[in-house]
């Protein structure tokens, strides 16, 4: 199998007004092509400012990051942008939507942003969001929506301009128990017929059985828990 994803050594230190905050230093990770994996940990350990840095969101102060053949540290801000543009979709907690605008819209901007033209990023986007169950509610704004189903428009954001890795910061985690798992249901059926590669931050205890490995980050280390 190839892999996708393939991080050495990588280090990250935070300035503080007293020092720096190293959050790790020397972590290693790979994701192999086609899967979905899932990272737990206590807050604050480091798992958001991991997925930052794996979907080039924020640069390693050492270390290196691979995304396909592609190594990062030679590239420039903008070839990362664009690197990112093209293959990373990205999936927050509090969904990130612009609040003035509707469904269709929301999802459609990743593709005005790439220059596709208006018409056809919004017809796009109408069959991105029938994929994700959400074909009656384009016209809706997000405040209209229900947390679910703001947070199925931030999965067809994030996978409209077909990403190839899929980067999930607990998605579920402003959700009930039950809405929870059908957004992960969703994640884990969007993930194989669109064969993604996926992590998956969350603290729900089910998610072992959606994902192919867990891992436990503890101490600025991953630690392959199946
Ligand atoms: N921009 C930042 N500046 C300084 N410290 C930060 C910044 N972002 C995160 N941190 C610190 O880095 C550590 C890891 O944070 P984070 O990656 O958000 O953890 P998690 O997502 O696991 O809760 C925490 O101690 C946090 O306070
Ligand atoms: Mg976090």
């Amino acid at each position: 199998m190839s892999k996708i994803l393939h991080v050495s050594g990588l280090g990250k230190d935070y300035p503080l007004p007293t020092g720096k905050l190293s959050v790790f230093d020397g972590l290693d990770f790979e994701l192999e092509s086609g899967e979905l994996v899932a990272i737990m940990g206590v807050s604050g350990v480091g798992k958001t400012t991991l997925l930052n840095l794996l979907g080039l969101l924020d640069s390693p102060t050492e270390g290196k990051i691979l995304i396909g053949e592609e190594d990062l540290s030679t590239r420039t801000e903008n070839q990362k942008a664009q690197i990112r543009n093209k293959m990373v979709g990205f999936i927050f907690q509090f969904y990130h939507l612009l609040p003035e605008f509707t469904s269709v819209e929301n999802v459609s901007f990743p593709l005005m942003i790439r220059g596709i033209p208006k018409h056809e990023a919004l017809t796009r986007a109408q069959a991105m969001l029938a994929e994700v169950g959400l074909q009656e509610k384009e016209m809706l704004r997000p405040g209209q929506l229900s947390g679910g189903e703001q947070q199925r428009v931030a999965i067809a954001r994030a996978l409209v301009s077909e990403p190839k890795l899929l980067l999930a910061d607990e998605p579920t985690g402003n959700l009930d128990w039950k809405t929870g798992e059908r957004i992960l249901e969703l994640i884990q059926t969007l993930h194989h017929k669109r064969e993604l590669s996926s992590v998956l931050v969350t603290h729900n205890e089910n998610v072992a059985r959606f994902c192919q490995k867990t891992y436990l980050m503890e101490s600025g280390k991953l630690i392959l828990k199946n």
